[in-house]
């Protein structure tokens, strides 16, 4: 792909996609971790010369019309406050939008247009249009293919990769493609189904699989186990199983919890109950790992040369239930492995846990990031690609 960085940008219209779909409440940006991420980028573009106009979706508005809840208001606030530069949010910039040198000009909501879901045409010429140079840098949305990721790139005069794009492609590709072994990969969360590709192609590279959360209680079960009332996708315990067999084939294996905390509901207040993972009642539910489990899952991560993170083993939220995450978020932090963590989820706990300065490389991207490891094309991707060979 070509490169940003590479380009000349004195005095050009250049439009930035980033991916800036950040949580919102009130009227005010919740978690800026997406926001960081996306600055250097624009400093950089401001740094070269440019005029630079910047684009994201937030949310998932109907398209056509105006929706105040997804407005890029907040997001154009804390810009404005991040920046030295002046910022201008602009609605109407299908029209054509004049930038000066030295601004930033903050598109509203590229899902309040018709067509960018659906990857338009006349709507991604229309942005095309707008600018001498695209940008794209949203890793996050780079699995879409959206009027402003894909088609927009298709058509601009010139599109190439934002830093952060780049920064992230080369963090997982480090990982995966020629990463330092073992190679360990953590796969939490709560449902099997969800996350059916990523176990299948992870098993296929990792020397060491982990699941966790919802997902281990699938292999619980297909070891034969009551899980009780816990999360549990039964008609997925045949895969378990083969994912299962698959390891041991391999040489290895997908660790199952020998201990579990449990409680009676899912609530703040649930009582935590430690127990044998062969002792789980009839009404109770998992909801974090045992102290045993932890100690087995912390020494696998002490021997990593890689480690792959995406989803708790418990449910962190409530404090009695965050042990296990906990435990292997700092477990992760102090390995002297090259760490890659991404999703939500994963995101919240090494917030939680404070250890984010010491995982190697954290990515901004959810499903994008699911869908590298899966080892799928991204389609923001490719068109760059493409573009830059011709
Ligand atoms: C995300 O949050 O994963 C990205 O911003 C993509 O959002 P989407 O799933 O609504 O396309």
């Amino acid at each position: 792909v070509i490169r940003m960085s590479d380009l000349d940008l004195h005095g050009k219209r250049v439009l930035i996609r980033e991916d800036l779909n950040v949580p919102v409440k009130d009227g005010v940006v919740t978690s800026d971790a997406r926001l960081k991420a996306a600055i250097p980028t624009i400093e950089l573009a401001l740094a070269k010369g440019a005029k630079v106009m910047v684009m994201s979706h937030l949310g998932r508005p109907e398209e056509g019309v105006f929706d105040a809840e997804s407005s890029m208001q907040p997001v154009a606030d804390y810009l404005a406050k991040a920046l030295t530069a002046p910022v201008r949010l602009v609605a109407d910039y299908l029209k054509g939008v004049e930038v000066a040198q030295g601004e930033v000009v903050v598109f509203e909501n590229v899902r309040f247009n018709k067509g960018e879901g659906k990857n338009n045409d006349e709507l991604a010429q229309k942005l095309a249009a707008l600018c001498d140079v695209f940008v794209m840098d949203a890793f996050g949305t780079a699995h879409r293919a959206q009027a402003s990721t894909h088609g927009v790139a298709k058509y601009a005069k010139v599109a190439c990769a934002g830093p952060l794009l780049t920064a992230e492609l080369d963090a997982l590709s480090a990982a995966l493609k020629n990463p330092k072994r073992p190679l360990v990969a953590i796969v939490g969360g709560s449902k099997v189904s969800t996350k059916l590709t990523v176990l299948e192609s992870l098993s296929g590279i990792v020397d060491q699989l982990i699941v966790g959360g919802g997902i281990a209680n699938t292999f619980i079960a297909a070891q034969g186990h009551n899980v009780g009332k816990s999360l549990c996708e039964n008609d997925l315990i045949p895969e378990a199983q083969r994912l299962m067999a698959q390891a041991k084939a391999r040489g290895g294996n997908i660790p199952v919890p020998t201990d579990v905390v449990t409680g009676k509901a899912f609530s703040a207040e649930a009582k935590a109950e430690l127990k044998n993972v062969a002792a789980v009642a009839a009404d109770d539910m998992i909801f974090d790992v045992g102290p045993a489990t932890i100690a087995e899952l912390t020494a696998i991560l002490k021997n990593a040369g890689t480690i792959v993170w995406n989803g708790p083993v418990g449910v962190f939220e409530f404090e009695q239930f965050g042990a296990g995450t906990q435990a292997l978020a700092e477990a992760i932090a102090q390995s002297e492995a090259f760490s890659i963590a991404g999703g939500g989820d994963t995101l919240a706990a090494i917030d939680k846990y404070d250890v984010a300065a010491q995982i190697s490389y954290i990515s901004t991207g959810g499903g994008a990031f699911l869908e590298f490891l899966e080892g799928k094309t991204l389609p923001a991707v490719a068109i760059l690609e493409e573009r830059a060979q011709n």
